[in-house]
Parts: C-alpha cells; sequence; structure tokens
C-alpha cells in the first residue's frame, strides 16, 4: 500500500477503510471492463468464513474447557444413576435427602407437566454451586483480610467464639465410682 495514501501501512488498523481519504485509492479487484471477475465470490467465501471462524472458532483453552465440562457432566450422571439403581433395586425407597434427591424426585414426577430433565438438573446444580461458592469464598477472603488488617478486632472474635464454645462444652461430672 502506498505510504503516500495511507497512514502507517504496515499497521493492523481495519479502520483504515472507514473513511477513505482519496476515492478509488484502494481496488483490490481492480477496475473496469478487466476488472475481476471473481470479486463477489471470494466476497461471499470470505463472509461464510468470518461467519463460522466466529462462532465456531474454539481456542485451546477453550477446548480444555470444554473437556472438563463434559468430564464433570460424566461423573455427574453417574451419580444420578447410582441413586437411580439404588432405588429401582429396592436398596434405598428415596433418592436421598439432600438437595439432588429433591432434584430427582422432580425428575421422576408422575406428572410431565411438573418433570424437570436431566438438563435441567444439572443447571440447578451448577446454579448453587456457582451462587454458593462465589458469595462465601468472598466472604472468607474479606472476612481473613479485615480480622488480618484490624487485630483488635481479631482478639475480640477470637474471645466471643471461645466463649461461646466455653459455654457450649459442658463440664465434666467427675467420676463417683
Ligand atoms: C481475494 C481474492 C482475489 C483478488 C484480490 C483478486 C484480484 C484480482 C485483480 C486485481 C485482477 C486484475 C483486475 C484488473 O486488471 O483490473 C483480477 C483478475 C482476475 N481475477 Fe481475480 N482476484 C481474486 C479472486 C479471484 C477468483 C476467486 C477468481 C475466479 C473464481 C478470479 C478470477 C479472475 C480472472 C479470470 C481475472 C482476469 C479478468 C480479466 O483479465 O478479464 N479472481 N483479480
Amino acid at each position: 500500500m502506498d505510504p503516500n495514501v495511507f497512514v502507517k501501512p504496515k499497521e493492523f488498523n481495519p479502520s483504515r477503510w472507514d473513511d477513505l481519504d482519496k476515492p478509488a485509492s484502494f481496488l483490490p479487484f481492480g477496475i473496469g471492463p478487466r476488472m475481476c471477475p471473481g470479486a463477489n465470490l471470494v466476497r461471499l467465501e470470505v463472509s461464510v468464513f468470518l461467519h463460522y471462524y466466529i462462532l465456531y472458532y474454539r481456542s485451546s483453552e477453550e477446548i480444555e474447557a470444554d473437556k472438563i465440562l463434559e468430564e464433570l457432566f460424566e461423573s455427574f450422571i453417574g451419580i444420578l444413576k447410582q441413586r437411580e439403581y439404588k432405588v429401582k433395586a429396592g436398596q434405598s425407597d428415596n433418592f436421598g435427602g439432600d438437595f439432588l434427591g429433591s432434584l430427582l424426585e422432580g425428575h421422576h414426577n408422575a406428572d410431565k407437566e411438573v418433570r424437570i430433565s436431566v438438563d435441567e438438573i444439572i443447571e440447578e446444580r451448577k446454579s448453587f454451586y456457582f451462587a454458593g461458592h462465589k458469595t462465601v469464598t468472598s466472604l472468607l477472603s474479606w472476612s481473613m483480610y479485615l480480622l488480618a488488617v484490624h487485630t483488635d478486632w481479631q482478639e475480640k472474635q477470637e474471645r466471643k467464639f471461645l466463649n461461646s464454645l466455653a459455654k457450649k462444652i459442658q463440664p465434666q461430672k467427675p467420676f463417683q465410682g
């Protein structure tokens, strides 16, 4: 590209095509009766390429993340199947007393209208995990940080904790033989 027309021609700057100072200064396909007959074909091919590139290109980190997600999915399905097997085999009369057990009850609900799918169970678990994990880790980190900075509060907190612990622990009755 002519440096008299294009500022820093070797620099990657797609915005340079927005406003061309000199009209007809860039004619990649030529012009006039001998203009490239493949111009529109190329434009179409580039559009198709960009479409697939933007939508489906996966970086190595993304491929790795997909793999981890798939492994997590499989291990989770394993847990579900195990619980279902126990009920089917008569080893248990419910799917478990925890949150996953309730979700599995929902999955096996006789009423099709309210029944939830395996994907929905997984999404629910993810929400709970992230909602619980993010909030608690940030709460604990801040607590640690603030207590480390304000040592007087750390001591107060320690005394409070030890007092409540002392109240809970019943004094041992002396042995009466
Ligand atoms: C990015 C891709 C392409 C670029 C940048 C390009 C560019 C050009 C340019 C600058 C010319 C000379 C035009 C002139 O003399 O004024 C030309 C001619 C020509 N191109 Fe392309 N071209 C591309 C792809 C294609 C494709 C895909 C085809 C065929 C399917 C094609 C077929 C032709 C033919 C047959 C001519 C000669 C036309 C003539 O002399 O009458 N080009 N191209």
